[in-house]
């Protein structure tokens, strides 16, 4: 269903992520005829090109991002007929006449304001947009992470933008809950009777959360160190996910009644104990290594400026959840750079019973999990115990009752910025997190990161390739559990 006709700019449109992201999603929509041809992508940054210049770059972007199966010459001329470039100075004066002469040529389209850019310029281009009335009813601001890097920052940059825009018109992405696996999570959750019955602390002994990388810092060193793992990847995208699978049913899928539930998970997070950080956390940063058999530079070389850092690259923790649903059921989280594969997978553990008619020598036993795969090789397993076939009398063996998405739907899965691009133009925030919720998780993670910062430790080295420091294993082994492993 095609969305309304839009101008959307883009602040930092010479950046990684406009050129990776943005316009091969944009292009995807284009393709598929859910832009309109009167819309416009208006490319907006400080350096100056001409208009061909800037086109001949998003047309390169595309032809390194998208397959080139999914490329043909008609589509991104048509395509590139939208983009439209200005230099404009975010945070500065120049330009915003340019700008503002071309948003008034249609005063009445839906505007989208992307925010590709540092989040230190957040509130100077709001500032911008207000001073030069570019504001209208219909106009949407959209912050990309991270906000902020701690809490105080981050409502110093919610009040910015606040200034300026009402909560209701800003969007702040988290592209995670763009990810098709990502929301599946609700229809799994809430159209299905089965799992809902089962998902509480009665029933269930644990869940893994673990988001793995193979990719180290990429170039974004400069970035990647002033954040660490657990500001870039853990106070965002997992407790959203975390917030998917704890919350409890909202009244509707409209954007507050999904934000409200989400926010009660975030603010039920119970706060680590400093006593308890290093027992319940480990930080880890990759050193050299190997990975599919490729060797490869630990973080140090990656950075590339030859000093020492103590950020870390690789975060484990165990938390609990003040809620009654989940009284005392640990969950446990764990993401890396530079891990032996590219992999974000739950896993919910279900109890085991006490007793069993099968003798010990007749089975591995193994409890009942749900793996639910998100990136790649998307889909849902229930792992279970079966009877091995054959005469030699009952010997069981774990299985999986598995659904793969690939294999299922047999189709293209869009990249979660399509998906958050239209829902911006079409205003539909529930996929997107409101402000109380990037403050609550904030105000957890901070106490975290202080408690590390009272007694700084350097991260724990673990060689590229492998799944984080051994203090990781302990951490979940302390308790008698283990990290799943794909059977
Ligand atoms: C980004 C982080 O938000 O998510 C990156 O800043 C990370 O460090 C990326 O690589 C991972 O996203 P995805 O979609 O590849 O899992």
């Amino acid at each position: 269903i095609p969305v309304a006709s839009f101008d959307g700019v883009v602040f930092g449109a010479t950046g990684d992520l406009t050129m990776r992201k943005l316009l091969p999603a944009l292009y995807y929509r284009f393709r598929d005829r859910q832009i309109p041809e009167t819309s416009r992508i208006i490319a907006a940054a400080r350096s100056h090109h001409p208009e061909a210049e800037y086109r001949g770059m998003a047309e390169a972007a595309l032809r390194r991002h998208v397959p080139e199966a999914d490329l043909d010459a008609d589509t991104i001329a048509g395509f590139l007929s939208l983009v439209t470039y200005v230099a404009v100075d975010g945070a500065g004066e120049e330009g915003w006449s340019d700008l503002s002469r071309l948003l008034g040529e249609r005063p009445d389209q839906v505007r989208s304001y992307y925010l590709a850019t540092s989040p230190s310029l957040y509130g100077k281009i709001c500032r911008n947009l207000a001073t030069h009335d570019l504001i209208t009813p219909q106009s949407r601001v959209v912050l990309e992470k991270p906000i902020g890097h701690d809490l105080t920052s981050a409502r110093a940059i919610n009040d910015q933008v606040g200034r300026v825009f009402p909560e209701s018109q800003i969007f702040r992405i988290d592209h995670y809950l763009g990810k098709e696996t990502v929301q599946n999570l609700l229809a799994l959750r809430f159209a299905n009777t089965i799992f809902e019955r089962l998902w509480n602390a009665d029933v269930i002994d644990h869940v893994q959360i673990t988001v793995a990388e193979t990719v180290g810092v990429e170039g974004r060193g400069g970035y990647y160190d002033t954040s660490g793992a657990l500001r870039d990847m853990l106070q965002n995208h997992m407790l959203q996910l975390l917030c998917l699978l704890a919350m409890e049913s909202p009244l509707s899928l409209d954007a507050d009644a999904v934000r409200d539930e989400k926010l009660k998970v975030l603010r039920a997070l119970k706060p680590i104990p400093a006593h308890e950080i290093p027992a319940r956390t480990v930080r880890g940063q990759y050193g050299p290594g190997a990975i599919g058999g490729q060797a490869v530079p630990g973080y140090a070389e990656d950075l590339g400026t030859g000093a020492r850092s103590l950020t870390e690259t690789f975060v484990a923790l165990r938390l609990e959840l003040m809620m009654p649903r989940w009284a005392g059921v640990p969950f446990y989280l764990r993401t890396g750079k530079r891990l032996p594969q590219k992999m974000s997978e739950i896993v919910v553990q279900f109890r085991s019973s006490p007793f069993s008619i099968f003798p010990p020598e007749s089975f591995a036993r193994e409890p009942n999990r749900l793996v639910i795969r998100l990136q790649p090789q998307e889909g849902i397993k229930l792992e279970m115990m079966t009877k091995e076939p054959g005469p030699g009398g009952m010997r069981l063996r774990p299985t999986g009752l598995d659904i793969s998405f690939e294999e299922t739907f047999n189709q293209r899965y869009p990249d979660a910025y399509e998906r958050l691009l239209m829902d911006v133009v079409r205003g539909n925030a529930t996929l997107f997190m409101r402000r109380d919720e990037v403050e609550a998780a904030w105000a957890w993670a901070d106490g975290v990161l202080q408690a590390w910062a009272d007694r700084p430790e350097p991260p724990r080295p673990y060689p590229a390739g492998t799944w984080g420091p051994t203090a990781a294993i302990a951490l979940i082994e302390r308790d008698g559990r283990t990290w799943h492993e794909n059977l």
